[in-house]
């Protein structure tokens, strides 16, 4: 059986204060979850050490949003891998739609900085998806696979055994337009058979999440899908109270 996740990305949002307040009630509403769901915040990265001591002994996870491909090196305003072991960060996102679309990250580039995570023990969240322009051309499946090959083809199947993926429609981030639990579990299941064909038993054992516009109103339908395995949750993780209802419909 797989596990199931809840990870919150809060993109470039926080403050000192707001993150302790908003840490503060997630930490009081986690304590009834079943332990069978795993729970963790990707933070901005100034934020890392006030999130690292605030979360640390409970069984909220820390992750980053981004890492360089590079292990140090004259890469001025970059972060290394190594920086996020510093402190303690369990997971990382791997090629967000955002970074791909707004600082153009290639798949190759992507590729580099699942590896650099994977070099460090992070656990990478490789997040992959179409544009709407790709889902009308009826190129969805092609796309999502070109992402995942380029990965696999850099690291191997046995990467992917440290590794999370997330299902990222871009049409559905931040737009309030959530993919039908039919569509997202069509493409999680087409990741699955893909990485399947290069190893059954990592591709059955691997978490799929699904990101966009995921609510507490629309979790639970999203989840109970064979091939989802929690979401990546980004405006609704900025609530305490919608987000703990999110992990609870991931129980
Ligand atoms: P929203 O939940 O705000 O649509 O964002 C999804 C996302 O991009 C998480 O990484």
């Amino acid at each position: 059986m797989r596990g199931k996740h809840v990870i919150a990305n809060w993109k470039m949002h926080g403050g000192l204060e707001t993150n302790a307040a908003l840490l503060h009630d997630v930490l009081a509403g986690v304590t009834g979850l079943p332990e069978a769901v795993g729970v963790a915040v990707c933070v901005p990265f100034p934020y890392l050490t006030q999130a690292q001591a605030l979360l640390r002994g409970s069984r909220v996870a820390l992750g980053a949003q981004n890492l360089s491909e590079h292990p140090q090196g004259a890469f001025t305003g970059e972060v290394a891998a190594s920086m996020l072991n510093d402190f303690a960060c369990r997971y990382v996102l791997v090629g967000h739609s955002e970074r791909r679309g707004l600082y153009g990250e290639t798949n190759a580039l992507v590729a580099k900085k699942f590896a650099a995570a994977l070099a460090k023990n992070l656990s990478p969240i490789l997040c992959v998806g179409e544009t709407l322009e790709e889902r009308d051309a009826g190129r969805t499946l092609d796309v999502v696979s070109a992402q995942i090959d380029a990965v696999l083809d850099h690291v191997g199947i046995a990467g992917f055994s440290g590794a999370l993926v997330a299902y990222e429609p871009v049409w559905a981030i931040g737009t309030g337009r959530t993919a039908t639990s039919a569509q997202a579990q069509e493409v999680h299941a087409s990741i699955r058979a893909r990485l399947a064909c290069a190893d059954a038993g990592v591709a059955e054992k691997l978490e799929i999440l699904y990101g966009g516009s995921v609510k507490p109103s629309n979790a639970s339908e999203l989840f109970s899908m064979k091939d989802i395995d929690g979401g990546l949750i980004g405006g609704a993780s900025l609530h305490a109270a919608d987000f703990l209802a999110i992990c609870r419909a991931a129980a």
